[in-house]
């Protein structure tokens, strides 16, 4: 029978008992790691949010009805125990900070009994994550998942603090907005009062914050949910928080320092680690040539060299084939990787095509100096010596080179040189690389809808200096875009965004949109602009993303407490699910795919 409260209060979490409060009471609650019965002694660990601490139950000490119930202890009871802090009879246990001190119990109260967990509750977990993410709520309370819970909780407190000290105003903004698409597929939700319509969830507050600026708040901070309808990755989710921010009367410099203040605050007060700063700045162009991504991970070399000068004209099609496609030819050196066995290169092959390459071709240069390639025979052996020293090649190394449209090649390569450092174990978690990337393209080609869309959002600022150009070249144009880059993770993004009609107009003509479309969509921002508008600019942190970098994990999932799967389903609550016939109606909702799917089967 579960017992309560009555009255009673914890003293101290499990791992806040500490050798100073030896020969003190101390009343601790939580669950049953383990328990061991020893016959005359029964070992409980029992653990909370803070860690776990030793009870030890002796019958002469706790009376003989409060050691039955103790043998009825299990793993995952939640209990309720007083007793006197002591020093540990036993061997000290080094791998618990109350390794040294154990509880010897002079009461219990089985607050509640539990089942068998469906698998067990430790660090390091084992057991298959979908296993896990059924039963997130157990898994929650693995003390590697807490830890990583704990620390987003604080970053957000500092980053509250920090932004608060610095003058920004924390401001919501809604949750149900106008569908206006930013990207990525927008989640609808039906209006019963209105139907046919719908509301759409906000990718991201940016035309609020932008608006909040054109009403004065100068500086406006938020950690706001975002909802994006993509396809799903390690880094990504369908919902997840941004700690977005909004500055009037700024330009590019201002936002960089306000964050990079931020980021040094954060990783200090929570790692220790100092950020120097100033964080480097590299822009677009040159992060695509030197490491093929606008993401560039930067705690390791393997930089991209463009040997299109060196092999213009050489006898091996692939190359030239490029080159007169306007293409480039690229390479990188897998140093000490030349003794790679033959499947293993092959293996590389096939990973580059899933980045659209057509193929992969190599040199392996031998310890004696001679090469082994792929392309050798349509080569003269002055060529492949260029070729080799253009990527300054020695005996024993690896280099792999990729022919096509530049975006193709930097892709493929910039993906490579990745997958690659993984393997060759240069991806060290405890380093933090930060770069700014600047100067991005404005407007990018889309050959699905034929026109150019925004690299980044419709509201970004051109560079001044590149306005000239608009018209006759607009994909040469730079935006004033910056992305924070950590360890090769987009960790955030913004812009100076556009405050003046005429560019305004200017843009939306680069999109392909009528001055009617623009107005459907976006028109109570360009009407709010014309009331006195402030220059403004600002950023957003993908805050899962920093959270799971700080905490060193390799998935966004384990930072948040209830997230969906690759899917966007989640497994413990089976959402989304079918709704009853009553609702859909409410909402004058037909399903056609069910009727579909009913007809099909
Ligand atoms: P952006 O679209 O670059 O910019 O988003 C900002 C940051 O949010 C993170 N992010 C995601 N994290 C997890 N799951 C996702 N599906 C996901 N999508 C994005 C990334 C990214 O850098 N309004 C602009 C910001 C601005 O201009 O001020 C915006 O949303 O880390
Ligand atoms: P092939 O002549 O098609 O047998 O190709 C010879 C070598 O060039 C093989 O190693 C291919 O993987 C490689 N290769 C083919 N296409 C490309 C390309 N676009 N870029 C780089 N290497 C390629």
């Amino acid at each position: 029978m579960a017992e309560s409260m009555q009255g009673l209060k914890r003293s101290h979490r499990c791992a806040e008992v500490s050798n100073a409060l030896e020969g003190q009471k101390v009343t601790v609650m939580g669950w049953v790691q383990k328990s061991r019965n020893k016959g005359g002694i029964i070992f409980v660990d029992l653990r909370d949010r803070s860690g776990i601490l030793q009870i030890i139950f002796e019958e002469s000490k706790c009376g003989s009805e409060c050691f039955e119930k103790a043998t009825k202890l299990k793993s995952e009871f939640v209990a309720a125990i007083e007793g006197i802090v002591c020093k540990r009879a036993g061997a000290v246990n080094e791998n618990l900070t109350t390794g040294d001190i154990e509880v010897v119990a002079t009461s219990l109260r089985i607050l509640s009994e539990a089942e068998t967990p469906p698998f067990p509750i430790e660090e390091n977990s084992k057991t298959k994550e979908e296993l896990r993410l059924k039963y997130r709520y157990l898994d929650l309370r693995r003390p590697d998942l807490q830890r990583n819970l704990v620390m987003k909780s604080k970053v957000m407190t500092i980053a509250r603090q920090f932004m608060a000290n610095e003058g920004f105003l924390e401001i919501e903004t809604p949750m149900l907005c106008k569908s206006t698409p930013e990207g990525a597929r927008d989640y609808l939700v039906p209006s019963r009062i209105h139907p046919g319509t719908f509301y759409a969830l906000p990718q991201s507050p940016q035309i609020y914050k932008q608006l909040l600026m054109c009403s004065g708040y100068d500086r406006y901070f938020q950690i706001a949910r975002c909802f994006r309808d993509e396809d799903l990755r390690a880094d990504r989710q369908p919902e997840f928080t941004q700690m977005d921010m909004e500055l009037s009367f700024v330009d590019v410099d201002d936002v960089i320092d306000v964050n990079e203040r931020l980021l040094a605050k954060l990783f200090k007060e929570i790692l220790d680690v100092d950020v120097k700063l100033p964080i480097r700045r590299m822009t677009w162009i040159e992060a695509m040539n030197r490491f093929g991504s606008d993401k560039p991970d930067l705690r390791f070399g393997m930089e991209l060299k463009d040997i299109s000068e060196v092999v213009k004209d050489c006898g091996f099609g692939v190359f030239t084939g490029a080159l007169e496609n306007g293409g480039s030819v690229r390479g990188i050196n897998a140093k000490g990787q030349g003794a790679m066995p033959r499947k293993k290169i092959d293996a590389l092959v096939e990973f580059a095509k899933t980045y659209g390459a057509k193929g992969l071709a190599y040199i392996a240069i031998n310890e004696d100096g001679t090469y082994k390639s792929s392309f050798a025979k349509f080569m003269t052996e002055d060529e492949m010596n260029n070729i080799v020293a253009a990527l300054s090649g020695e005996p024993g190394d690896l280099l792999l080179f990729a022919a096509d449209k530049n975006k193709v090649v930097w892709d493929t390569l910039g993906a490579l040189r990745c997958h690659l450092a993984d393997q060759m174990g240069l991806l060290d978690k405890n380093v933090f690389e930060f770069v700014w990337i600047t100067e991005f393209p404005l407007l990018e080609w889309s050959d699905e809808q034929n026109r150019f869309t925004a690299m980044h959002h419709p509201f970004t600022m051109p560079m001044e200096e590149d306005l000239a150009i608009i018209d006759t070249d607009p994909g040469k144009v730079r935006a004033k875009a910056y992305d924070i880059v950590l360890n090769g993770n987009e960790i955030g993004g913004g812009s100076v965004r556009i405050h003046q009609d005429d560019i305004q107009e200017k843009m939306f003509e680069c999109l392909g949109f009528t001055r009617e479309q623009a107005y459907e969509r976006f028109g109570f921002l360009l009407d709010a602009f014309k009331y006195g508008v402030p220059p403004h600019a600002g950023l957003a942190y993908g805050l899962d993303r920093l959270v799971m970098l700080m905490a060193k994990q390799d998935s966004i999932r384990d930072v948040i407490a209830f997230p969906k799967v690759k899917d966007a389903s989640c497994l413990m609550t089976n959402a989304p699910d079918y709704v009853d016939e009553a609702q859909l109606k409410e909402l004058g909702i037909d399903i056609t795919v069910l009727d579909e799917q009913k007809t099909e089967e």
